[in-house]
């Protein structure tokens, strides 16, 4: 695991708060949105990537989902979202992982989702690792939420810089794999009232059908 990258977020979830952290929203409202058009069966299993200490994980099994899994970098934030799902939290695989380098069980997980950690990725080696893990993990007929900042977005994040997305583009990054479902604007209003453009895009694995649809 990248330890210079694991340290950086640790340090972050260490010293701020909730509300000191411009991407918190109490809920995931634009992902939630966008998985329940969907409509997955809710035994399917499901991976929150860069889930942080986010509340996406309480809503996916207060929604009846199953078999949620999350990952994330820094077990200082793993260890909140844990913390604030009291007992539930143990039906929850928890993986403290780089999701450039994180070993997955292939072609596996029904849905991928992904709020504010792919456009951390700023070298083009990671990138492509990251898709290629997203690629392997998921089953064919199985969906990725990807939710970026978009073109008009933040350039930089927790001091770290970022890539901004037009509409279609990270969809193009994601091909031939996945084939472009639908794409979504939101603009998030963080904590602090100031106002940032993300880019949505729900992607279909390509290669056959998963059976659920
Ligand atoms: C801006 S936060 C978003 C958290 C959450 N998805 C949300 O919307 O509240 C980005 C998250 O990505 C995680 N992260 C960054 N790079 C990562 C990587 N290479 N692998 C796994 N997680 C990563 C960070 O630890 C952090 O929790």
């Amino acid at each position: 695991m990248n330890a210079m990258r694991q340290a950086h977020w640790d340090a972050v979830y260490s010293a701020k708060s909730e509300a000191q952290t411009s991407w918190f929203r109490p809920h995931l409202e634009a992902s939630l949105r966008l998985i329940d058009a969907l409509d997955l069966p809710r035994d399917l299993p499901v991976l929150d990537v860069g889930g942080g200490r986010s509340t996406l994980v309480d809503d996916l099994l207060a929604r009846g989902f199953t078999d949620v899994s999350v990952l994330d970098l820094s077990a200082v934030a793993l260890a909140e979202a844990k913390r604030h799902l009291g007992a539930r939290a143990q039906t929850v695989r928890w993986i403290v992982g780089d999701v450039t380098e994180v070993a997955l069980p292939a072609a596996h997980f029904a849905l991928w989702h992904d709020r504010a950690t792919f456009h951390f990725l700023s070298e083009a080696g990671d990138r492509a690792r990251y898709v290629a893990s997203a690629v392997r993990a998921v089953r064919p007929g199985g969906f990725a939420v990807v939710g970026t900042f978009a073109a008009d977005g933040p350039e930089r994040c927790t001091g770290l810089p970022v890539v901004r997305y037009d509409a279609l583009s990270p969809a193009a990054v994601f091909a031939p794999a996945y084939e472009p479902v639908t794409e979504h604007r939101d603009v998030h209003r963080t904590p602090s009232g100031n106002e940032q453009a993300f880019t949505y895009v729900v992607l279909r694995r390509c290669g056959g059908d998963a059976g659920f649809h």
